[in-house]
């Protein structure tokens, strides 16, 4: 399986991102404004085609082991389960990051195609809540995508939240409840300056210690520790099997343990959620290159992987794409 993707700081990199849009049916407000953005043209967006033959060139020659599918929303894609059931075929461990909308109708197809797990985005409990984060008035559709993943045998299912002072910050407690009622994981996630407005400020970011504050107040938590080189750190609620993480990209930087490369939907690769520059890979595939060209190109864009973000630094430069154009 070709020798490993390592970068300079000796880091080996054994997990791939896809982006398959940058179109999303949600405008969170955290995330994009409410008009959408300027989405990439479709003759832009790499075809399956495309797609699989860099995803077997990244697990046959660079050790790839885990993919992960993200957006803006990758149910959006047409033809999702058969790429899914090509993808499955490589042999990685396979998963999908969603808003859940559309998931109730996808969820059993999805599985039975080859994909082994779902995350799926909740902010709020609250109906009326949800509209105001997302501008969408579809919480039950997000529900019900979540029972049908875990129905379809999705396991396990995540559930990602991003607390925001003033807007849900009250609700920690009552999705953590939420999730070990149903059976899913709860995790939540510091948010990043990475919002295609501009609008990130960091007093609103609810911080990993104000969250395991909040939590410790109601439940006794047990350290577990980090999946390898995981972005999220898990707990236990003493006494149950229910497990809480925390992404704490801000305040606890995971990036020396980083195993993870990001292929945008327009075939760009960037060694990083921060990178400032992308290498063309679409290119290469368009003007006939081999795989053992594009191989090298892989392998020189991780080398030149930086030793992690800058974020609250003088040094930070936020990325040319929003987060929901890079996959998150
Ligand atoms: P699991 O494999 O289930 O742990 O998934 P994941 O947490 O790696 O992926 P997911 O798509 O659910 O992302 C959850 C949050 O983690 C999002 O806000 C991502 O932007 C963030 N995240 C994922 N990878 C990285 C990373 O390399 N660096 C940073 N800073 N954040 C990341
Ligand atoms: N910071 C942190 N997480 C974010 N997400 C979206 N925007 C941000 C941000 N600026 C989350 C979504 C989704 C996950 C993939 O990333 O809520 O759960
Ligand atoms: Fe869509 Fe995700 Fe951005 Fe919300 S955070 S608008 S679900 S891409």
């Amino acid at each position: 399986h070709g020798s490993p993707l390592v970068d300079r700081y000796g880091r080996i990199h054994t997990d791939l991102r896809i982006s398959l849009t940058d179109r999303c049916n949600l405008r969170c407000t955290y995330c994009m404004p409410a008009e959408g953005l300027s989405w990439l043209p479709k003759p832009e967006l790499l075809t399956d085609a495309e797609l699989l033959r860099l995803a077997r060139i990244a697990v046959t020659r660079l050790g790839i082991r885990t993919l992960r599918l993200t957006g803006g929303e990758p149910l959006l894609r047409r033809g999702l389960p058969g790429l899914i059931a090509e993808l499955a075929a490589l042999g990685p461990e396979l998963s999908l990051t969603t808003n859940g909308i559309g998931l109730a109708r996808t969820a059993a197809d999805l599985k039975a195609a080859g994909l082994h797990r779902v995350n799926v985005s909740l902010d709020t409990l609250r109906p009326e809540r949800y509209a105001e984060i997302t501008r969408r008035d579809r919480i039950h559709d997000v529900f019900a995508g979540l029972a049908a993943a875990r129905a379809a045998g999705l396991d396990p299912v995540k559930i990602n939240a991003v607390p925001v002072r003033g807007v849900n910050d009250d609700e920690l407690v009552d999705l953590v409840d939420f999730a070990a009622r149903h059976g899913y994981r709860m995790r939540f996630i510091e948010s990043m300056p990475l919002d295609a407005q501009g609008a990130w400020e960091r007093d609103r970011m609810i911080t990993a210690d104000e969250i395991l504050d909040v939590l410790g107040r109601r439940h006794r938590l047990v350290p577990v520790g980090r999946h390898a080189n995981a972005p999220a750190e898990e707990w236990r609620i003493a006494g149950t099997d229910t497990v809480v993480g925390v992404i704490a990209s801000v305040t606890r930087p995971f990036c020396g343990g980083c195993d993870r490369v990001r292929l945008t939907a327009d075939g760009q690769l960037r060694n990083c959620l921060f990178a400032t520059t992308e290498s063309d890979l679409r290119a290469l595939l368009r003007d006939g290159s081999d795989d053992d060209r594009i191989e090298a190109a892989w392998r020189v864009t991780v080398a030149r992987k930086g030793p992690g973000h800058a974020i609250g630094t003088a040094d930070f430069v936020r990325p040319d794409r929003p987060m929901s154009a890079i996959g998150g």
